[in-house]
């Protein structure tokens, strides 16, 4: 009894610190499996002892009852908000007021840091325990979301270190990945729900549910950057000082966050930051500069609603307007027909934008939109861009209502609504838009990744019949590849190369490229770590998928489904025979002799960076893209260029890729495949 309840606690303490290095530090040190299998030892555990479950063990992120409504939470220390500078001169502005109040004649230091564009939020910890999580609302009373904050996993519920205050307040931003931004709309279109217009929304929308559950299916993420009540007992005197303290409690904070006399910095920091926006995982809208000495804060102080030493340096807006020439209906790899409207072009925030996508006939009718109309355009990090409004003050008078097509544009077939849903399709399979469609994305980088293998040639092969189906490309040869336009020996040699070498695939890779419904890459990925080899696959029913954590009823549908086509089974079974499949890596630690170490690539290798990035990390080992202090080995192929001088500077151990491979040849288990 002694020594279990000891186990308990060890698992607890274990998994809350796999949870900080994954969640929080971006950096974990044992692999999803393992993770799983601590995890499932303490659920085994707590259902024998259900006394011994305090509200913050790891396995309570979605705890306690669905809510039936949302208490009002006051803020005892108001949440303020920022001002705004829309260009340049008006942060200049805010710059030489701050020192006149101040009466500073030297550069007073501002500290520059991102923007999030997503919903404010306050954490309020007793003795080091998550208490309440609440909404700002209008500053001084928000709602109590703490059922939902709670499966926020880069949220502590308990805090580390020894001595956290009795009481503390901090304050973040919670936010939507833009990735999961996608991933959840394209799973609300597919269910015949309404996409949400951006991530800001989806974020407000996912804190807004009584079931907690919603929201531990999305993934949020959240940054901290203030503290209410209980700030001062950090005993911090700056912001960068109180940044610190933070993160040693286990929060994540904004970042990064740069420190400078003067405003010059952080305009620079503000450029900077807007010219990495669309590459971001996540929005920011714009750049917050504070005074980083706390006393220097309290002399200027606060007014109504926001205080005077700190000021939202906003990006220009990712509007435009501009006029449809068009409306095409696109035929996806599904089937499903999205009506894209074609722009007359125009930049907004240094991107040409010529297309915005509508989604769906519902979305169309929505908006009411119309060939010939004048619209407002937005386009939102890598997102693609979208139709917000029509102007239709502006609009023709022959501009007419648009339907998507009864008959599929590209094979003429008649298209279907099913019952319910909000997508349009094309029911024949052998439409060469979706032929092709399904081709592109078994070739595309995250499936098979056949290099040279894009949209134009695959067009080419289908229209001369060459390839159907996915294990059609495995056929082709230089003599039935010979007669193709732009396709010179050389390419042609370099294409079946890139075919020859796509026979080796792991079987995560192989399911995602199948294009299944619901099949995503995290998920097929994690299809593959349980079922572990393709007869397996085919033969799994739905209760086996079903039990395997994070595939719900809707995905294990679709995959048995699919497999049950008669098609797709003979399919199926030619790629066994023509596809060498391997069974995902088990990055044990102990069975991990690269764990720990970080690798940076550089040069011409004999095979894609990805693979050997796959194969580094499957041997516990990281990647990287910049050369520093921690990294352990440069690996470099044909023309380093710069790295190899940077390498040897810092003392990085520069290998070749056999030496790579007889590292990581140490490092898988013996006897097993
Ligand atoms: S500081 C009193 N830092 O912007 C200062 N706010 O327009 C407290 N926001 O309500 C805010 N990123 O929701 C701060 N790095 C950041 C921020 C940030 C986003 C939001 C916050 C605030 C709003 C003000």
């Amino acid at each position: 009894m002694n020594q279990e309840r000891d186990r308990y606690q060890e698992l607890c303490a274990l998994l809350w610190h796999h949870s900080y290095r994954y969640h929080v530090l971006d950096d974990p040190e044992i692999s999803d499996p393992a993770w799983d299998r601590l995890f499932r030892e303490l659920q085994a555990i707590e259902a024998r002892h259900p006394d011994w479950v305090e509200p913050d063990s790891p396995s309570q992120r979605v705890h306690g009852q669905v809510a039936s409504g949302f208490s009002r939470v006051t803020h005892e220390l108001p949440m303020l908000s920022l001002d705004n500078g829309l260009d340049e001169p008006a942060v200049r502005a805010f710059d030489a007021r701050v020192a006149r109040l101040l009466e500073a004649s030297d550069p007073v230091e501002y500290t520059a840091e991102p923007k999030y564009d997503g919903v404010a939020v306050e954490l309020l910890y007793e003795h080091g325990t998550l208490r309440l999580g609440s909404t700002r609302g209008d500053g001084r009373t928000g709602e109590d979301i703490t059922h939902n904050l709670r499966t926020v996993r880069a949220i502590p519920l308990r805090l580390r270190g020894e001595h956290p205050p009795d009481l503390l307040e901090v304050r973040g931003e919670v936010f939507m990945p833009l990735a999961e931004f996608a991933r959840v709309n394209q799973a609300r279109l597919e269910a015949s729900e309404e996409p949400f217009a951006n991530p800001r929304n989806a974020t407000a929308g996912t804190l807004r549910q009584l079931d907690p559950s919603v929201a531990a299916s999305r993934r949020l993420d959240i940054r901290i950057y203030a503290t209410g009540r209980g700030g001062d007992e950090l005993g911090a005197g700056s912001y960068l000082e109180m940044l610190e303290r933070l993160a040693a409690l286990g929060f994540k904070l904004t970042s990064p966050v740069e420190a400078s006399r003067g405003i010059d910095a952080a305009v620079d920091f503000h450029r900077q930051l807007e010219s990495q926006r669309a590459s971001l995982p996540y929005e920011v809208d714009g750049t917050v500069i504070k005074l980083n000495a706390f006393d220097l804060r309290e002399r200027l102080g606060e007014l109504e609603r926001s205080p005077r030493w700190a000021i939202a340096y906003k990006f220009a807006p990712q509007q435009e307007t501009t006029q449809i020439r068009e409306i095409r209906a696109y035929v996806g790899r599904t089937g499903v027909l999205t009506p894209v409207a074609v722009l007359e072009p125009v930049h907004i925030s240094g991107v040409t934008v010529a297309h915005a996508s509508l989604h769906n006939q519902d979305e169309i009718e929505r908006l009411d939109v119309r060939a010939g109309d004048r619209v407002f355009v937005e386009r939102a990090g890598d997102v693609i861009p979208h139709v917000v409004k029509v102007v239709t003050s502006k609009r023709p008078a022959t501009a007419l209502p648009y339907r998507l097509p009864e008959q599929c544009p590209r094979c003429g077939t008649d298209t279907i609504r099913l019952e319910g849903e909000v997508a349009v399709r094309c029911p024949n399979l052998g439409c060469p838009a979706q032929v092709r469609e399904r081709l592109r994305h078994f070739a595309s980088r995250d499936g098979l990744d056949i290099d040279g293998l894009g949209g134009k040639r695959i067009d080419q092969l289908v229209e001369r019949e060459l390839v159907r189906l996915p294990s059609d490309l495995f056929s082709l040869d230089l003599e039935s590849l010979s007669g193709l336009e732009r396709m010179a020996t050389k390419s042609a040699e370099n294409l079946l190369e890139a075919i020859e070498r796509a026979r080796d695939v792991l079987l995560g890779r192989l399911l995602y490229a199948l294009g299944i419904r619901h099949v995503g890459k995290r998920i097929a990925g994690v299809i593959a770590q349980h079922t572990r080899s393709l007869e397996a696959l085919q033969h799994a029913e739905s209760q086996e998928l079903e039990a395997i954590p994070e595939v719900g009823p809707t995905i294990a549908e679709s995959l048995r489904a699919w497999l049950a086509d008669a098609s797709n089974a003979q399919e199926l079974e030619r790629l066994g025979q023509l596809l060498r499949i391997a069974p995902p890596p088990e990055p044990e630690l102990a069975a991990a002799p690269l764990s720990g170490r970080v690798f940076v690539i550089t040069g011409t290798l004999s095979e894609p960076r990805t693979r050997l990035q796959e194969r580094i990390q499957a041997a516990g080992g990281k990647v990287t893209s910049a050369l520093s202090q921690h990294t352990d080995y440069l690996v470099a192929g044909e023309n380093p260029g710069s790295k190899l001088r940077k390498a040897t500077e810092l003392g990085v151990e520069v290998i070749a890729e056999p030496e790579l491979r007889a590292l990581i040849e140490t490092a898988e288990p013996t006897g097993s495949g």
